[in-house]
């Protein structure tokens, strides 16, 4: 039996040095940690159960069947995250490159059936040069059986990946899926096809880096969600996230201890500037807002004119979607209503209510929003508000204009409580516009045509730039002091915790993409 121990405990030696020391070191030297490390730093320690250690690929071609390593370039398994389950599969660069084979493929299927079948989220830990080059076809198949997966387990359990290394051609698009990336500067990338391709195609000279880094996915593409410094840093992010999200789609949203107190926040009062074109920082009223130091911002870096992220509430997991006067003057735009979109989606599907902070002079002219379908893009925010089933609430903080005010989680598209600051203007547009147009003859004829646009300019205002004839319709349920949001916030989510909207029966909605 001794023997036979000594077998055992030699084949986990040899597990566990993936590729062999020199790979590893050279994957040291790149700054990076190996597979098995980022899993450490990941899990609660001791609490990682390995699936599949001995698996080993079937390749014959080209040799294959002499090069073999245990585990075949991917550790999967289970842990705890806080003491919660996750599944996690790790790509080990130093086999093969962390290439995807066959059997690759099948140990990453196994633990995502896991992950369905006991409802809990699954991250992957992304580090590969793609599809298995000697093993062809199957290797691509391996791919499809994990998008496929990726695709039944959308909206059932939460699904994070987080880019490395090396993720590109076909490879991508499992990550494409899942409901996060997050991606480290410097030492990841993305792409469909890479720098070289690129330069035969288009004739387009680019780094790596400048196609597909976290960078550029960052700001340019919005393909990442958050771009780390380094792993530590993306590690500790899907930590975070995870406690936001609850396990599966059955289950609410978590909650974390939370002793009431004062929940009057004079400093909201001050906020906003006099000059309602001036511009202020929408993050300063959501921290004022939200538990202290609990506010995780998501995509911060693209489509700046739109805030989105995690936050808690009096203890409460919420999703904070807001406009940012201090970009562009919080206009909606093809990105930002996609960014919205999305992010309002995923916290539709996993039971987290959605707080909406509204300041928006409208949608964003020009033929390049047009050009580029804003009418199919702004159709997606207010599709994914008017379906989302979770407690909705929208507090009106200044500009309320024009079609933005219906998509901005308006009482009318179903927003459970619609509240309004004093300083509200809820109109079809500007004061200024709206003169122009309705009293056009009035100002031409007039002896002092600027004078009189002016005067027609200041009652269409006394009229309209002000929260209370939407009070008057009901359209805004209450009109409140800006200290007291939290409090008024925190009572009305828990009004509407136990929330159940009955949809149509469908097989699913056609959401304009
Ligand atoms: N299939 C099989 N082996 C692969 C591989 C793949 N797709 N990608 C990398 N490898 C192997 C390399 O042969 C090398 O093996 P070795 O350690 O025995 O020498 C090892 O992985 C490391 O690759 P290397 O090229 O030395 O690393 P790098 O950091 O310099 O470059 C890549 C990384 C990903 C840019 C490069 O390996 C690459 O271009 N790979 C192919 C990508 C691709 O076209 N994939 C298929 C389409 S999806």
């Amino acid at each position: 039996m001794n023997n036979k121990i000594e077998i055992l405990k030699d084949k986990i030696q040899k597990a566990h040095l993936g590729g062999g020391q020199a790979r590893i070191d050279s994957q040291h030297q790149k700054g990076k940690l190996t597979a098995r490390e980022r899993i450490h730093f990941l899990l609660d320690e001791g609490s990682f159960e390995e699936i599949g250690m001995l698996v080993t690929h079937r390749s014959t071609d080209f040799g294959m069947e002499n090069e073999k390593y245990l585990g075949d370039g991917v550790i999967t398994g289970y842990g705890t995250v806080n003491g919660r389950l996750t599944y996690v599969f790790s790509q080990d660069f130093t086999v093969f490159g962390g290439s995807l084979s066959e059997t690759h493929a099948e140990k990453i299927c196994k633990i995502m059936d896991m992950a369905m079948k006991n409802g809990a989220p699954i991250i992957g830990l992304n580090d590969s040069g793609g599809a298995r080059i000697q093993e062809g076809v199957v290797s691509l198949g391996g791919y499809a059986d994990i998008f496929y997966r990726n695709v039944q387990a959308s909206g059932v359990i939460p699904q994070l990946s987080a880019i490395m290394g090396p993720c590109a051609g076909g490879a991508v698009y499992s990550p494409a899926i899942t409901d996060f990336i997050l991606m480290v500067e410097n030492t990841s990338y993305m792409f469909v096809t890479g720098p070289n391709v690129v330069k035969t195609v288009t004739h387009e000279e680019v780094s790596s880096e400048e196609l597909g880094g976290a960078s550029t996915h960052a700001t340019k593409s919005g393909v990442t969600h958050f771009a780390c410094a380094n792993e530590i840093e993306a590690i500790n992010h899907l930590k975070k996230i995870l406690s936001y999200v609850p396990q599966n789609c059955e289950d609410p949203a978590p909650f974390t201890p939370y002793e009431p107190s004062d929940e009057e926040r004079t400093a909201l009062n001050d906020i906003l500037p006099s000059n309602a074109n001036q511009p202020y920082d929408i993050r300063e009223v959501i921290a004022q807002v939200a538990d202290e130091e609990s506010f995780l911002e998501v995509h911060a870096a693209y489509a700046e004119n739109m805030v989105v992220g995690f936050a808690r509430l009096a203890g409460r997991s919420i999703g904070v979607v807001a406009n940012q006067p201090a970009y562009l003057a919080g206009v909606l735009d093809n990105n930002a209503s996609v960014k919205a979109a999305r992010f309002v989606r995923f916290c539709d599907c996993f039971n987290i209510p959605l707080l909406v902070f509204e300041d928006v002079p409208g949608f964003l002219p020009g033929t390049d929003q047009e050009w580029n379908g804003i009418i199919t893009n702004g159709a997606k925010l207010l599709y994914a508000f008017s379906e989302a089933t979770v407690p909705r609430i929208t507090v009106i903080t200044r500009k309320a204009y024009g079609g933005a005010y219906d998509v901005m989680n308006s009482k009318h598209i179903g927003a459970d409580m619609n509240y309004a600051w004093p300083s509200a203007e809820i109109a079809v547009m500007g004061a200024k516009g709206a003169a122009e147009i309705i009293f056009k003859k009035e100002i031409s004829a007039a002896e002092n045509p600027e004078e009189k646009w002016l005067e027609k300019e200041k009652l269409y205002s006394d009229i309209f730039a002000n929260p209370y004839r939407a009070a008057e319709r009901g359209f805004v349920d209450e009109v409140i002091e800006p200290s007291k949001t939290r409090e008024k916030l925190i009572k009305a989510f828990k009004m509407l915790e136990n929330k159940v909207v009955k949809m149509p029966r469908k097989k699913h909605g056609n959401i304009p993409l």
